[in-house]
């Protein structure tokens, strides 16, 4: 089966093509129209501005991405896209889009939930190994799941404020580092000392599995206020980028002990088969070889999984891997009868 995937929840356009074989699937096409540059003058995403943006380049990019599997739109037997959560705008471009596509080629459509694309994405031309523990790390959500034998998906913990992605980018906007924050701190906290200020690990003595990332954010504000490097731009510029680094480093340090340290006594309670991680946060090369690492002294020895990084971002590709893997979740339906959901939960 041939499958048309369109992703449009936040601020990026994506479609690709996916084939679904049965017991795997495979991208074989997936192009993201990024919006980045433009919501990098504002500091983040405007929500209005997003779902405008998606308007322009989402044919094109369909066009884009069936070309490049060298298939034609009537090759196509469904059309999976993203109907939450996301930016209630934002959603309704692409659905409106996959609704137009399916009234007119008579294809039938897939709702996908935009959280288990993000799990899928580490299924891509592979197929699963279950039950399976993920740990989906975004912009908007931080969730430790269980996928189970029969892919049904069991919420085990998730964060009580703000999300990891969330976290990475207010700090890196207190630090002056533009949007999206994430790659920017990663980068600079290679350089930086992880050890050369002292934040809270939030929730990481408290034996569930929630997160809370808002106490460490207001930490690093703190830093900012008091630290004489930080607050003035004055002072020696290489001296005021070295203390920046340092703030990175720590700061990444924090969130990825927390991370990783729930994830691994969710394993342990849980003696998965394999270990997922997904979400924007996912390409943090830190979080990447941190958690690889504690996975592989698990006694049990589960697998461990992350998508390419460039899967970890959003994109079409993994809501058509999730269409492929989650079948009992994402029914074919008719058009008419689909609506977005901005607040669907996992
Ligand atoms: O999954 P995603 O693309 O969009 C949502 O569904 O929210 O995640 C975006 C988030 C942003 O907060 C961004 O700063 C973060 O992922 N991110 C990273 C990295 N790359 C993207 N965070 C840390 N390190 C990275 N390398
Ligand atoms: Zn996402």
């Amino acid at each position: 089966m041939t499958i048309l995937a369109i992703e449009t929840s936040c601020d990026e356009t994506s479609a690709a093509v996916v084939k679904n074989y049965g017991a795997i699937a495979r991208i074989r096409s997936n192009i993201v129209a990024s919006q980045v540059k433009l919501h990098a003058k504002t500091g983040g995403v405007v929500p209005e501005v997003a779902a405008r943006e998606h308007i322009r380049p989402i044919i094109p990019t369909i066009e884009g991405t069936l070309h490049h599997a060298k298939i034609r739109l009537m090759d196509i037997d469904v059309i999976a896209v993203t109907v939450g959560p996301g930016l209630h705008t934002a959603l309704s471009v692409g659905l409106e889009t996959a609704k137009a596509l399916s009234y007119s080629l008579g294809l039938p459509l897939i709702p996908v939930n935009h959280l288990r694309g993000h799990i899928a994405a580490n299924w891509n031309n592979r197929s699963p190994k279950l039950p399976a523990l993920c740990l989906i790390v975004s912009g908007g959500h931080t969730e430790l799941v269980l996928i189970d034998r029969h892919r049904h998906i069991k919420l085990l913990g998730a964060t009580r404020d703000d999300a990891a992605g969330e976290a990475f980018d207010k700090v890196a906007q207190l630090l002056g580092l533009g949007y999206p924050g994430g790659p920017a701190i990663s980068a600079l906290a290679a350089r930086g000392n992880p050890h050369a200020f002292d934040l809270p690990r939030p929730m990481l003595e408290h034996k569930n599995l929630d997160f809370s990332f808002s106490g460490l954010k207001t930490a690093v504000r703190y830093l900012v206020d008091k630290h004489p490097l930080l607050t003035k731009e004055g002072k020696p510029r290489q001296q005021r980028a070295g203390v920046v680094a340092d703030t990175c480093a720590s700061f990444q340090q924090a969130i990825v002990d927390v991370l990783v340290a729930k994830t691994m006594r969710a394993a342990r309670q849980h003696r998965p088969k394999e270990v997922l991680l997904a979400g924007g946060v996912a390409a943090n090369t830190e979080l990447r070889r941190r958690l690889a690492g504690e996975v592989k002294k698990l006694a049990w020895k589960p697998s461990y999984r992350q998508p390419p990084p460039e899967l970890c971002t959003d994109n079409a590709g993994m809501i058509g891997l999730a269409a492929a893997y989650f079948p009992h979740t994402t029914k074919q339906t008719v058009w008419k009868t689909l609506d977005i959901q901005p607040s669907l939960s996992i």
